[in-house]
């Protein structure tokens, strides 16, 4: 088992470990006494893994109660923050019992939202099992449902008491879902993370335990110091300007994970063409894009991704922080007039 320990508002482990969901019972009751266990989960995650997770509970004196949500981001909604409130409460859920929240980072964000605020909060447990929830989602405290304006609109700060990561989980994974994670296990390398890039060019499937650590780790890191989105923190933006753009420009056709490579891609494109990135390292970012299936052209104008990402929340004043690499493993906040943007995204299309 590998353990990286996050030292945030409240302190907890994120243990990683190939098949520990048949332990979830044991590893939890060291954290949290045997109580009522109220798991969230999704259509697609709880007909697998859902049984295990409860005779895990029971077999460790927890009580499990299950509600599940259809799988998908529209579930990220009030109304099924409404309805498992309202499970809870019909369930009589106090204070010392907690929620397990069993999927990717849609019921974590859900589950995560919920546990903040019902009965002013409890704890929770995160289950990631999709590879962006397990190296981003339930790492950091951010807790969220969308409104029909956009998304992650309504959330709160809020830490789990334990983060479980059942690598094996990951095999009943779509490819593409997978892909998708892979664009943000890239992204820590060429935040700050050089080792990772280059042990990312053997198969990541074969030493997957010790990536997800690395992310996790590098993730804790960056936002060990500010649990909220000042300083540091705002590395981990790296590639999502333009990707937020080429999202709401493809209605969301194009994925997150896709639509960060593209992002990187560009950013990566336009540091070396203004002599901030070594040549090489771009051509290295790229290449491992590729080799993890993953985009590097995008058919949108700098103009069409200029506009949208001004029209963003992130923008303030006339100024826009982008996260700019001078190398891999060497990103900085770079300051940009607003109306430099579109000639930046421009040099790197
Ligand atoms: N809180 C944060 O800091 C943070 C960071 C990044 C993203 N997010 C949020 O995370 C969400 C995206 O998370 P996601 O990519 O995990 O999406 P997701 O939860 O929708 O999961 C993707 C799909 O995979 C299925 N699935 C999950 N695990 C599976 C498994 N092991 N086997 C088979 N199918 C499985 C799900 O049912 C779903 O259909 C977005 O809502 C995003 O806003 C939050
Ligand atoms: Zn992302």
């Amino acid at each position: 088992m590998r353990t990286v320990t996050v030292n945030a508002s409240r302190v907890y482990n994120i243990e990683i470990e190939c098949g520990i969901l048949d332990h979830v019972g044991e590893v939890a009751s060291k954290v949290i006494k045997p109580c009522s266990a109220a798991i969230l989960t999704d259509t697609n995650v709880g007909p697998l893994y859902a049984e295990r997770l409860e005779a895990s509970l029971i077999s460790a004196g927890y009580s499990p109660i299950r509600f599940t949500i259809a799988a998908g981001e529209q579930s990220k909604s009030a109304e099924s923050y409404l309805s498992f409130l309202n499970f809870l409460a019909s369930h009589q859920i106090t204070r010392s019992d907690c929620i397990f929240a069993l999927g990717g980072g849609v019921v974590g964000d859900l589950a995560g939202f919920v546990a903040a605020t019902y009965l002013r909060g409890i704890r929770f447990v995160q289950i990631p099992t999709t590879l962006l929830a397990m190296v981003d989602s339930s790492v950091g405290g951010k807790t969220a449902i969308d409104l029909p304006s956009g998304k992650n609109l309504v959330g709160a700060f809020y830490q789990p008491s334990l983060v479980l990561c059942d690598c094996e989980t990951l095999s009943t994974l779509p490819r593409e879902v997978f892909t998708d994670g892979c664009a943000e296990v890239i992204k820590y390398g060429i935040i700050n993370d050089r080792p990772l890039f280059e042990k990312l060019k053997n198969p990541i499937c074969d030493q997957i335990e010790e990536v997800i650590e690395r992310c996790v780790a590098d993730k804790r890191d960056l936002v060990n110091a500010y649990e909220r989105d000042v300083g540091v923190r705002q590395l981990l933006n790296l590639g999502h300007t333009a990707a937020h753009s080429i999202e709401t420009l493809s209605d969301f056709a194009i994925s997150h994970g896709k639509a960060v490579a593209m992002g990187m891609a560009i950013i990566s494109r336009t540091a070396t063409k203004l002599g901030y990135c070594p040549e090489e390292d771009t051509a290295e970012i790229l290449s491992m894009l590729k080799n993890y299936n993953l985009p590097t052209e995008c058919e949108f104008s700098a103009r069409e991704l200029a506009e949208i990402a001004l029209s963003d929340k992130k923008r303030s004043g006339g100024k826009i922080n982008l996260i700019v690499p001078f190398g891999i493993g060497n990103s900085q906040i770079h300051e940009l007039g607003v109306d430099k943007l579109e000639s930046f995204f421009s040099a790197g299309l």
